[in-house]
């Protein structure tokens, strides 16, 4: 089993490019299978969801492969509409492909999606969506059979503004008889990159970006070349490690607007923080201060996924901080580990107090999940002596090479197979 060892107290200095967005790139995997076409993603990430994502299509009937940074998907004969258990446990996006194998083959058959645990993650607004277009879902041995004769057109209201819901329920209605307004919207960036990636391929999807979606289906679809936006939390974590541990580093191609309220968290926190034009840099002395408290909310409140990183990257700021989690129910799996490194941080409920010392030392400590292990190597930076990181299968679910991309900025940080 690979781990991450790091030694920490090094600043970090230098530039990179920003790799593509995951949470971008998987619904666009699912919404390939939409079409009976060649579609090209430039610049995909090689990441173990990518993989994931690439076997399903390929069980699918599709055929998947790499020509450089670039990934190239064929959908053309695509005939079968069953993802096996094995695959749909690796991963939460694996259910992103029922909506999108529903309006390809009338039928699909999955089961519950895995995933990052971090407390219950239902499934009811997405298939509350694909039942309004018209699908008919019953489970069985904890198997999801969905059938539609015709998908239709249909108003569909989002209780909460569920990212993926959306999603499913977007792709879905690209094949459905007439008019589909979805309402409570998620409104992230990763969703209005899936509107651009379906109107490439002829769909006409408008509104994305707001709480009101609209979707006029049965438009012809063809295969497509799209251009992977950047990954706005691979940015923020590296911002935060270069916060916590000091130094100037610019992150070429990412996306100032789309990070608005991480990056008002680190200037709240003494970073000196622009955009250049061609992307994002930060300066920081290293030496943080508390901020007010950090509530995570949906785009474009604070990003529940840059919670924990940003938790370890005020691990020594001066003062105290309050975080408050909103989206998920347990999603501080990552505090006990940081603790173990002597951070001082209390949790309530879904509050979690971290109040910065000095005393930060490098231990071992285990990836819980994806962000938080990657809040891990933040605290890591930072720590005296050695801390190596277990369980990293975790962090590469995310991350094409936060080693090489660590380690390129300065940091002493490599991977031991
Ligand atoms: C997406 O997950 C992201 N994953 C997550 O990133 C991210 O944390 C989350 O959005 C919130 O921003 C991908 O895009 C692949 P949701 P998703 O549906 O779509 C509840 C990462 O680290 N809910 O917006 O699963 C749900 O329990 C990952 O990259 C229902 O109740 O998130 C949660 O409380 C982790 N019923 C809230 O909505 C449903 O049917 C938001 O979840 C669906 C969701």
């Amino acid at each position: 089993m690979s781990v991450i060892l790091i030694e920490g107290g090094k600043k970090l200095s230098g530039a990179l490019t920003v790799q593509g967005a995951k949470n971008s790139v998987l619904p666009m995997l699912a919404a390939t299978v939409l079409c009976p076409g060649v579609c090209c993603m430039k610049g995909c990430p090689e990441l173990s969801d990518v993989e994931t994502a690439g076997q399903i299509i390929r069980r699918l009937g599709g055929e998947v492969h790499r020509e450089g940074p670039d990934l190239v998907v064929d959908t053309r004969n695509i005939s079968a509409c069953e993802i096996p258990r094995e695959l749909m446990c690796r991963m939460r996006s694996s259910v992103m492909f029922l909506g999108a194998i529903l309006a390809r083959c009338g039928e699909a058959v999955c089961s519950q999606p895995g995933g990052c645990d971090l407390g219950p993650r239902p499934i009811d607004l997405h298939l509350h969506a694909l039942r309004a277009l018209g699908a008919q879902i019953k489970e069985e041995n904890g198997r999801l059979h969905c059938r539609c004769g015709k998908l239709r057109g249909a108003e569909i209201f989002l209780q909460i503004p569920s990212v993926g819901a959306t999603e499913n329920a977007m792709l879905a209605a690209c094949q459905a008889e007439g008019t589909t307004v979805i309402s409570n919207a998620a409104r992230e960036p990763e969703i209005v990159e899936l509107q651009d990636f379906l109107r490439a391929m002829g769909a006409s999807v408008r509104g994305a970006g707001s709480a009101t979606v609209v979707i006029e289906g049965r438009k012809k679809l063809h295969g497509c070349t799209h251009l992977v936006r950047p990954d706005r939390i691979v940015a923020a974590t590296y911002l935060c490690a270069a916060a916590a541990t000091g130094g100037c580093v610019c992150l070429r191609r990412a996306e100032y607007r789309h990070m608005a309220s991480v990056l008002c968290v680190l200037q709240g926190s003494g970073c000196d923080v622009r955009s250049d034009g061609c992307g994002i840099c930060l300066k920081s002395s290293g030496r943080l201060r508390a901020v007010p408290p950090v509530r995570t909310s949906p785009y474009p409140g604070f990003p529940t996924d840059a919670q924990a990183i940003m938790m370890a990257a005020l691990l020594r700021s001066k003062g105290s901080t309050v975080f408050v989690e909103t989206l998920f129910s347990d999603r501080y799996r990552h505090v006990p580990q940081l603790q173990k490194m002597g951070a001082q941080i209390r949790t309530r409920g879904q509050t979690a107090i971290v109040t910065g010392t000095e005393n930060l030392h490098g231990t071992a400590v285990q990836a819980t999940d994806l962000r938080g292990g990657a809040a891990l190597i933040v605290g890591g930076l930072q720590a005296e002596g050695i801390t190596r990181v277990e369980q990293i299968h975790h962090i590469e679910r995310g991350y094409a090479d936060i080693v090489g991309d660590l380690a390129g900025l300065g940091a002493c940080i490599y991977t031991e197979k």
